[in-house]
């Protein structure tokens, strides 16, 4: 299944409001570290699956790509990157990154930002991704953790009759597959998968590991949004960097 969410009115509205007050996990858990991973961005051929409106292609150009596709499912977004970007030079396509072709072109990084919890079928695309990469290409990845994705339902916290959050309830961490959530709108689709079957699943496909960060905020982070300490208590996401090496 591909829900297509992010062209909902009422959830890209909520969402590109959150973006842009700037007072979110994005930009104080996990874009400082995804950046952090990149070894380095000067002349690279870049492919940013999931790509949203196009901020990431565009620290991409700004940072010294060559040259930057960025691909999307949803029609807002593109719309929205298209009209951001407009003097950037960045290649923007409106299409499930799970069927992209692009049989003649290879890339020096594909990246993915908090998108690929929302595909189904993680191993078709970890294949397409090692056929897209050049020798020595880089694969980088942020998605939602399994710590946080494997629980069935909402509010994972439990906490006391006042508030306080005791621990954070986990569970049906095996059994991988859909989830749904309530995000702004009921029903928000992704995919539970376990830290195996992430790590394997590049390994498989012949990539080769090369690090994984779990984020904790930054200090910046920690004064803006007071509840980012919880990052401490069990991590939102996970960074996985891997590489091809023939
Ligand atoms: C949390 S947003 C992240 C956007 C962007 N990477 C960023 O960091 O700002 C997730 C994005 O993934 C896109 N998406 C979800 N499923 C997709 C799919 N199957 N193919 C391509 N894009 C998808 C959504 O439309 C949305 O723009």
């Amino acid at each position: 299944m591909k829900q297509n969410i992010y062209d909902n009115a009422t959830f890209f509205k909520n969402y590109t409001a959150l973006r842009a007050s700037g007072i979110n996990y994005n930009n104080f858990v996990e874009q400082p570290a995804i950046k952090s991973i990149i070894s380095s961005l000067k002349g690279k051929s870049v492919l940013d699956l999931g790509c949203g409106d196009g901020h990431f292609s565009k620290y991409c150009i700004e940072n010294g790509a060559e040259s930057v596709i960025g691909v999307d499912i949803s029609n807002n977004m593109i719309d929205r990157a298209k009209r951001i970007n407009k003097d950037n030079h960045i290649e923007f396509l409106c299409m499930p990154m799970e069927d992209l072709k692009l049989s003649n072109q290879k890339f020096d990084l594909i990246i993915s930002s908090l998108s690929i919890h929302y595909v189904e079928d993680y191993a078709e695309l970890v294949r397409k991704i090692n056929r897209l990469l050049k020798t020595n290409g880089e694969f980088i990845f942020s998605t939602e953790h399994p710590i946080v994705t494997a629980r069935k339902g909402n509010n994972h916290w439990i906490k006391t009759k006042e508030g306080h959050k005791l621990h954070w309830a986990f569970d049906n961490y095996q059994e991988e597959g859909m989830r749904e959530h309530d995000w702004y709108v009921d029903g928000v689709v992704v995919y539970h998968r376990t830290i195996s079957t992430l790590i394997n699943t590049l390994i498989e496909s012949g990539l080769v590991l090369d690090e994984i960060i779990e984020p904790q905020s930054t200090s910046a982070g920690l004064k803006q949004m007071p509840k980012l300490i919880n990052e401490k208590r069990r991590p939102s996401f996970i960074i996985i960097k891997s590489k091809k090496q023939n």
